[in-house]
């Protein structure tokens, strides 16, 4: 069995959603400390609702396959539900990743999350009803 499944290796050779929003209303950045490797992410927020998100990875090409596929995933979607995305949905809608591999899809989580508290955070939200 092929370690990469065919849609991470779609995602990492065709990246959606490469590159900067000049005018984000949100960004957040995360790095893993043991691997050394970052993530970006910018969000455009009207209505409430996702109308673009790009993101830069410095990282590893599973790190690279789950940044293109969270952004696919959150994109058009409100607020509230990519709130919630987790790294579980990301690795599962590219069809699994290797055990080891998994901590690169929580960095997209987290910086999909990050994104999300900066734009909350620039707009005096409140993030109780997330944490509480
Ligand atoms: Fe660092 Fe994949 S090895 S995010």
């Amino acid at each position: 069995m092929a370690l990469y499944s065919e849609k991470v290796m779609d995602h990492f050779r065709n990246p959606r959603n490469v590159g900067v929003i000049e005018d984000a209303d949100g960004i957040g950045e995360v790095g893993n400390a043991k691997c050394g490797d970052i993530m970006k992410m910018y969000l455009k927020i009207e209505d409430d609702i996702i109308q673009d998100v790009k993101f830069e990875t410095f990282g590893c090409g599973s790190a690279i396959a789950s940044s293109s596929m969270a952004t696919e995933l959150i994109k058009g979607k409100p607020v509230s539900e990519a709130m919630q995305l987790t790294n579980k949905a990301v690795a599962e809608a590219l069809d699994g990743l290797p055990a080891y591999k998994m901590h690169c899809s929580v960095l997209a989580e987290e910086a999909i999350r990050s994104a999300l508290e900066d734009y909350y955070r620039r707009n005096g939200l409140s993030l109780c009803k997330e944490t509480t």
